[in-house]
């Protein structure tokens, strides 16, 4: 595994470069939320639009939908979320801080005050936020923010199969927020009680499960390839029975090597046809499928990729984060150089824009350049600093291309062209500039 990136370093550079910053500072923060910057938000965006594209706009056998954020209270009544979804509670009888009492050894001293057994007995704490709708703060205004986006591909499925046609095998797929009343959030973005997932439900005849199992874990091995994780970073880990969900057949956690520890990065379920089956009997609607081709009438089952998209932000960076030996402009001399190797269709910026001096002649080139580029990618423009703390600036954001422009171009209407991963330089002329970056990028 790596040991150059710890979480202070990452921590800090998110929050210097504006990836991610502390949430509501100005007031002294809120524990454990985190506000994306400008450069965060590019990344995030990049990361959704790319999985969006692989697992729906790409394929003929899904479709995407994007429900509200607060459904009906039923749907998480008759889903087992209101009587299930709960963690193991632990409180220490002398300072009272609270723990999950699986996170913790219980015969080990309290972390906050140091006293020893002192735990009380382990409780089921539910997770579902909750709220009210309108102006009564009674029971039966009370509604939950919901802790996944599954339940409204559920829900929502027979309008999804009477307007898109669509046939089983299909997929129906959802990007959106997520909220969860964690008992210890933390490791940065790594647990929140409000995140991103982006997750579908794969509608399937009972008898295939195993091989459509068989295939999203190949898909998501892709998926984890393409955000440029090794192999060797992350654990494909069986849930053992008695250990799983209590809606799952069989469940494989992706588990990622992170500085803080082995955990859970994505999930992969096959929960069968609980929640369908679930739903029908509390609302009383026929949520069956017909086969027309057989005229099988039946409830389809599902297998269920689940994709943290603040976890998927945070290995790409971790992924990302490369320390290395550069040579600096004193000969013979070398210096750490930070770079975010990220995946070129990932990175906020494609190029950066680099006048050599502030000089008029070259400040107009330079943004006019940039202006042009930036109609078709995502182009940075800095004209402050050395040019050394310019590139270095751009490496740690992971900028795949610096382009400089100096007083030669002034005679020779090219520019010179820095790549981030080689630091290697090459002359292109400004006519060409199009050309040369559509083959690159
Ligand atoms: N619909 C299935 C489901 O929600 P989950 O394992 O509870 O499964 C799915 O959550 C994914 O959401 C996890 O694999 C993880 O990537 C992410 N996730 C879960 N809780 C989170 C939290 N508190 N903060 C950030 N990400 C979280």
């Amino acid at each position: 595994m790596k040991t150059e990136v710890t979480m202070e370093k990452l921590v800090a550079l998110a929050k210097t470069r504006g990836f991610v910053y502390p949430g509501s500072d100005i007031y002294g923060g809120l524990a454990n939320s985190w506000d994306y910057g400008p450069l965060g938000v590019e990344l995030k965006k990049n990361i959704t639009d790319a999985w969006w594209k692989k697992f729906v706009t790409s394929r003929g056998d899904m479709v995407g939908i994007d429900a509200a954020l607060v459904m009906n209270p039923k749907v998480w009544e008759a889903s087992g979320h209101v009587a299930t979804f709960t963690d193991p509670l632990v409180e220490c009888k002398t300072c009272h801080e609270r723990y999950r009492a699986d996170q913790i050894d219980l015969s080990a001293s309290c972390q906050k005050c140091a006293n020893k057994g002192t735990f009380t007995n382990p409780a089921s704490f539910n997770l579902m936020l909750k709220t009210w709708l309108g102006p009564k703060e009674d029971a039966s205004a009370v509604a939950y923010f919901r802790p996944e986006t599954a339940q409204a591909m559920f829900i929502d499925l027979p309008q999804v199969l009477q307007s898109s046609r669509k046939r089983v095998p299909f997929g129906v797929a959802q990007i959106g927020k997520a909220f969860r009343n964690e008992i210890t959030p933390g490791n940065f973005i790594f647990r929140t009680r409000e995140f991103n997932l982006m997750e579908f439900e794969f509608f399937i005849h009972p008898s295939e499960w195993e091989m459509w199992f068989e295939y999203w874990l190949g898909e998501m091995k892709d998926w984890l390839a393409f955000l440029g994780v090794k192999e060797e970073e992350v654990v494909f880990h069986e849930i053992e029975d008695g250990e799983r969900a209590h809606y799952s057949k069989r469940t494989v956690d992706i588990e990622y090597h992170y500085p803080f520890g082995l955990k859970e990065l994505y999930g992969l379920a096959y929960r069968t046809d609980f929640d369908l089956k679930l739903h029908m009997e509390a609302s009383g609607k026929d949520l069956r499928y017909t086969d027309p081709k057989t005229n099988e009438k039946y409830v389809p089952h599902v297998i269920e990729p689940a994709f943290g998209v603040d976890r998927s932000v945070l290995v790409t960076l971790l992924s990302a984060y490369t320390e290395e030996q550069a040579p600096t402009s004193e000969e013979g001399e070398s210096a750490t150089r930070v770079v975010l190797k990220l995946p070129k269709v990932l990175a906020p910026f494609k190029i950066a824009l680099l006048p050599l001096s502030k000089k008029d002649e070259l400040v107009t080139i330079a943004q006019a350049l940039a202006d042009r580029l930036r109609q078709t990618w995502a182009t940075d423009y800095d004209e402050t600093q050395s040019i050394g703390k310019r590139y270095r600036r751009q490496d740690e954001i992971g900028t795949p291309y610096c382009v400089t422009v100096d007083f030669e171009t002034l005679n020779d209407h090219a520019v010179t062209i820095r790549d981030r991963d080689t630091m290697e330089q090459v002359r292109v002329k400004i006519d060409e500039l199009e050309n040369w970056f559509a083959e690159k990028l």
